[in-house]
């Protein structure tokens, strides 16, 4: 473990969960032991992320997200790991304790130190005479020296191995070259060779200046067209951005989103030092996060086909929840801002963004362009779209006004919208509320897990297996002092290393905490053992319920294990099994 134990209890200890998490959410809501408030994972309209004091832990009935105090503050400011330990021992007023071995850390400096080295050789390749061919490519996309210096532009050269060879003198091991994404290994031999080939360069830097990943896009036609860093310790593309780092910078007080790396260096090169691109994902709530350290508003500028808009829609939901402006561009004659700064020239793409509509006059136009409406039915059609959009809107002005917007966009009375409208919003906030209401008073979950690869392959199980780590989160002296459970007695890998962990910390004299769990699982593990201890538990027949679980999880472990065995060995070790009846606690009684 990188941090000691006792400093982690320390930490947690005073990082009470309510008060960390109410730094960012509003929890408006008490039901039961929980509190609730608007899931910051998730877009919603009313509240269906509970905290639990009791627990320590947070947990999203929608969303499914959960864990402790240190996931929290690893999910809401991206940070790993050990950055969000630093970051809550500074708000704890905590001192690290210096001897903290990371490990981790080392890794990440090393890899960041190697993706910098990589990025000098691909840029170093670019003005080098070889790189020739794609300085023809940069110069017949038009863009110009200093871009490529800003951008910090690259050639990844046709050959298996310059980079591998180039950074191995520098030091390097293949182990580290193929950690950072940048080789891989070939099938026979074994050997690694360059995962970019042939490619222009964009290193992807994140907005403290460290280059964290590339993007290779190839020099004219060919698949893929762009080819990008694999995720790595140090990069995940759905947390970061292409040329945030520059962004942040602008003083235009907006920030223009774009899909492409191309358009980015075109509209800074047009003088937009405001442009970013989601690095070729929808953007993603980690995005929209990012965005609002930076700005309050966004002006979409994705490509003007039916992905593009598409994509927008998406990203409108994703960023009025962060109470971002968002406007959004209609680049009617071209496709993408790349071209239409080609076309038309910097001025015309200002003009665009200053007469580019809000998003909400945006969806409705668009929603228009459906219909014709001078025929009555599609007048109808149109308004009931233009009503469901409407009574999305948070504010009661907003929804005022756009009701009167629509209202003389068909030619029907303002009054008559506002009161669909009204009437509308009524019915899906009540229609919500009842949904919450019954999740949170039965929250049986559906048997399977969400994330599709930690799935039960044997569902008795698994039930059993999470039963009993309820029930020992819940009342941890109900641990019998033998060992009469293994990790592998559990069909869930997660579930089994989540019920050796535990009975570590209760052996070792500690209370059990999920929260202390972070770094030894994963964010969807997390949320998954998260959302089995936030089931309410009845300890009625508690040391009865452990025996069963415990004689479910044995039991099933034979029968899968029919096929290994012959029946002669399963019969024995059936009646094995139950000569040793009574695993519980107390040797006598309790099983009765
Ligand atoms: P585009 O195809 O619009 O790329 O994809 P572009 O940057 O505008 O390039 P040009 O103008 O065609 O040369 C938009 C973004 O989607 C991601 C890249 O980040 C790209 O910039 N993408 C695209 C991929 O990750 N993989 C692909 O195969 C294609
Ligand atoms: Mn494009």
């Amino acid at each position: 473990m990188a941090f000691p134990e006792s400093f982690l209890q320390e930490l947690t200890a005073r990082s009470e969960i309510t008060d960390v998490v109410s730094q960012y959410v509003k929890l408006t809501k008490r039901s039961g032991a929980n509190l609730f408030g608007l899931c910051p994972f998730h877009s919603e309209k009313t509240p269906s992320f509970s905290v639990s004091p009791e627990k320590q832990i947070y947990h999203c009935f929608g969303c499914g997200k959960g864990g402790g105090v240190i996931n929290f503050i690893m999910e809401i400011e991206n940070l790993s790991y050990p950055d969000a330990v630093r970051f809550l021992a500074k708000r704890a007023n905590l001192e690290i304790p210096e001897s903290a071995p990371d490990e981790n850390r080392h890794r990440r400096e090393r890899m960041l130190e190697l993706n910098r080295d990589a990025a000098r050789f691909f840029h170093d390749c670019l003005m080098a005479p070889g790189g020739e061919i794609a300085r023809r490519y940069v110069d017949r996309r038009k863009i110009g020296g200093a871009m490529v210096t800003r951008f910090g532009l690259g050639f990844a050269p046709d050959s298996w191995d310059s980079l591998v060879n180039a950074m191995r003198d520098r030091g390097y091991t293949n182990a580290e070259l193929h950690d950072a994404g940048l080789a891989r290994v070939s099938k026979k031999g074994g050997g690694i060779y360059d995962t970019f080939r042939n490619r222009l360069m964009f290193p992807v830097i994140d907005v403290r200046g460290s280059v964290i990943g590339f993007s290779g896009r190839i020099l004219d036609e060919g698949e893929p067209k762009y080819m990008n860093s694999p995720e790595t310790l140090v990069f995940n593309k759905s947390r970061n951005l292409f040329a945030m780092n520059l962004a942040k910078k602008s003083k235009k007080g907006y920030i223009i989103l774009s899909e492409g790396n191309i358009d980015v260096v075109a509209l800074h090169q047009a003088g937009f030092d405001c442009a970013v691109a989601s690095l070729g994902t929808s953007l993603t709530p980690e995005q929209a996060r990012l965005l609002s350290n930076y700005t309050r508003e966004v002006v979409i500028a994705y490509d003007f086909d039916a992905a593009g808009q598409k994509a927008s829609q998406r990203a409108i939901g994703i960023l009025e929840q962060l109470d971002i402006r968002v406007r959004v561009l209609r680049m009617e004659g071209a496709k993408d801002p790349d071209e239409f700064i080609k076309a038309f020239g910097a001025p015309a793409f200002e003009n665009l963004v200053m007469r580019s509509e809000n998003h909400i006059e945006y969806l409705l136009s668009d929603a228009a362009s459906k219909y014709d409406l001078t025929v009555d039915e599609s007048r109808v059609a149109f308004l009931k779209d233009a009503v469901a959009l409407i009574a999305n809107l948070p504010g009661a002005v907003a929804r005022e006004v756009y009701s009167m917007k629509a209202a003389e966009m068909a030619g029907v009375s303002g009054e008559a919208v506002h009161s669909e409208v009204d009437h509308l919003r009524k019915r899906k906030l009540s229609a919500e509320k009842k949904k919450l209401e019954a999740e949170v008073s039965r929250p049986v979950r559906t048997n399977q897990p969400r994330v599709r690869s930690l799935r039960y392959e044997n569902i008795r199980s698994a039930k059993a297996e999470e039963g009993l780590i309820r029930l020992l989160f819940a009342d941890p002296s109900l641990l019998s002092s033998d060992q009469v459970l293994d990790q592998d007695d559990f069909s869930s890998e997660v579930l089994g290393r989540c019920f050796a962990e535990l009975t570590r910390q209760i052996r070792s004299g500690g209370t059990p905490s999920l929260p202390m769990m972070a770094e030894l699982f994963t964010g969807d593990e997390m949320s998954l053992l998260t959302g089995i201890i936030a089931e309410p538990q009845d300890m009625a027949n508690s040391e009865k319920a452990l025996d069963d679980y415990i004689e479910i999880i044995k039991m099933e472990k034979l029968t899968a294990k029919r096929g290994e065995n012959s029946a002669a060995e399963l019969n024995e070790l059936a009646e094995k099994l139950r000569k040793s009846k009574g695993y519980g606690r107390k040797k006598d009684g309790g099983k009765g």
